[in-house]
């Protein structure tokens, strides 16, 4: 048996995909309507394991603090093409806040070992140790 616990976040952010390497009519026919700047409400599910401490893995408030601190402050209401490199999509951005979470939360002791981001309410990338 395995036992993890998850916490969800929010966060409403505007992107467009858009790779700077190639000609406008090159990206809008792989990029299709997506390449137009748009928002989406994103969801992000955390889920972390590590020894239990008075019956708590982590405290749900200090996860939420370090989640909020490292990437939901940074992110919220912002245009991520401007503060994050490379084509941003879910799958490119699930790969930048694992690595900057893994970081923080093994300072703590604590394994990061899935991330969901959703874009929309039937789109997510997940990322597994
Ligand atoms: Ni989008």
């Amino acid at each position: 048996m395995k036992k993890t616990i998850t916490k969800e976040f929010k966060f409403d952010s505007a992107h467009r995909l858009y790779n700077g390497k190639l000609n406008v009519e090159e990206n809008k026919k792989i990029f299709g309507k997506c390449y137009n700047t748009h928002g989406h409400g994103f969801k992000l599910f955390v889920t972390v394991s590590g020894e239990e401490d008075n019956g708590m893995i982590i405290n749900f408030t200090k996860l939420k603090k370090i989640v909020n601190e490292n990437i939901i402050n940074k992110l919220d209401h912002q245009f991520l093409n401007d503060i994050l490199p490379g084509i941003i999509t879910c799958e490119n951005m699930i790969d930048m806040i694992f690595g900057i979470l893994d970081v923080e939360l093994t300072k703590q002791n604590i394994t990061l070992e899935k991330l969901k981001l959703y874009e929309t309410e039937t789109s997510f990338a997940t990322l597994r140790r």
